[in-house]
């Protein structure tokens, strides 16, 4: 059963995602569902509510621009839309700073994050209370349409926590542009039109570019899956484990799960991914993960790497 919130309870939500729990929280957009975007538990938690099937990257909620500039890198445009538009309903995809704390599986590896400053008064003042952002993409299941009531989050996310703000006023999500580069490239046609941003930014038509094709995330190490047999271990190799580990003589062994839970698993897989792709070893040997719940999403991400 969904716990409804009333839009007074800020300081209970903050509570509980200061302990790593997911609460729903109403934008001006539609409904997103915030967890930690510092905590790779609470980054996990989202992927296992929304039920997906593989990691795409989860956009982060800040209180304002200035606070996101801990994170990522500002770049010349972002900090002209940013002037113009936030706090509202734009996403600025940006690179992710090298000392940045964001969760690994909140950019699902990539090395762009997507920073959003919603409007909304409500979302505002949950997030001005946080001394962290918020991993937050829309409170919806896998393949199901993004919410704008309370009541629709309830149907669809079950066992959640909602803060009941009433109606998102827009109801279309944020436009999402990448201005991480040389010329701005809108992945996601949203509530705000292009003319609107060329208009109110004074940008040249020409520097703007539309692609919906994702980012591939680069990995350039061999990976071995479905690994049961130490033999086929070498020793300039790692050991990616999942459960008791294959006793082994090798350079690293990381363990996603030493009690096979996927949701642990989860939240460490980038990260871990992340430590083997810059080490020395010459190939990455995975144990086999079970392909339910999120082990579907581990499994189609690695196959994704062969
Ligand atoms: O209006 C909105 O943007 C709503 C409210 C809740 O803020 N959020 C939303 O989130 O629509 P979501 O996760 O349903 O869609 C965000 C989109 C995804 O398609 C994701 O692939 C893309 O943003 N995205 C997020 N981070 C990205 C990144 N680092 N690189 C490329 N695309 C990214
Ligand atoms: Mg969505």
């Amino acid at each position: 059963m969904a716990v409804f919130l009333s839009s007074e309870k800020i300081s209970e939500v903050a509570e509980l995602l200061a302990k790593d729990e997911l609460v729903a929280f109403p934008t001006e957009t539609v409904y997103g569902l915030g967890g930690n975007a510092y905590s790779d538990n609470a980054v996990a938690k989202i992927f296992a509510c929304k039920h997906r099937s593989e990691f795409n990257p989860l956009s982060v909620c800040y209180s304002s621009f200035e606070k996101a500039s801990a994170d990522v890198i500002i770049t010349k445009y972002a900090s002209i839309i940013a002037e113009k538009f936030l706090p509202g309903s734009i996403t600025l995809l940006l690179k992710r700073k090298k000392n940045s704390r964001l969760s690994m599986l909140c950019s699902a590896g990539l090395d762009t994050i997507g920073i959003r400053i919603p409007s909304n008064e409500i979302a505002l003042s949950i997030l001005s209370k946080l001394a962290f952002p918020l991993a937050a993409p829309s409170a919806n299941s896998s393949g199901q349409l993004s919410h704008t009531t309370a009541k629709e989050v309830a149907e669809d996310l079950k066992n959640i926590t909602i803060l009941d703000g009433g109606k998102c006023n827009i109801g279309i999500e944020s436009t999402i542009i990448d201005c991480s580069g040389e010329k701005l490239v809108i992945t996601r046609q949203g509530v705000i039109s292009t003319e609107e941003i060329i208009e109110k930014c004074g940008i040249n038509r020409e520097l703007i570019l539309f692609s919906e094709k994702p980012k591939k995330f680069s990995f350039t190490k061999k990976i071995l899956l479905n690994t049961q047999s130490s033999e086929i271990v070498g020793k300039n190799d790692a050991l990616l484990a999942f459960g008791p580990s294959l006793s082994v003589n090798c350079k690293y062994v990381l363990n996603l799960s030493p009690s096979k839970n996927l949701n642990e698993a989860t939240a460490n897989f980038f990260s871990m991914l992340k430590t083997l792709e810059n080490s020395d070893v010459e190939k990455i040997c995975v144990m086999p993960i079970p392909n339910i719940s999120l082990g579907q999403a581990i499994n189609k991400r690695l196959k994704s790497l062969l």
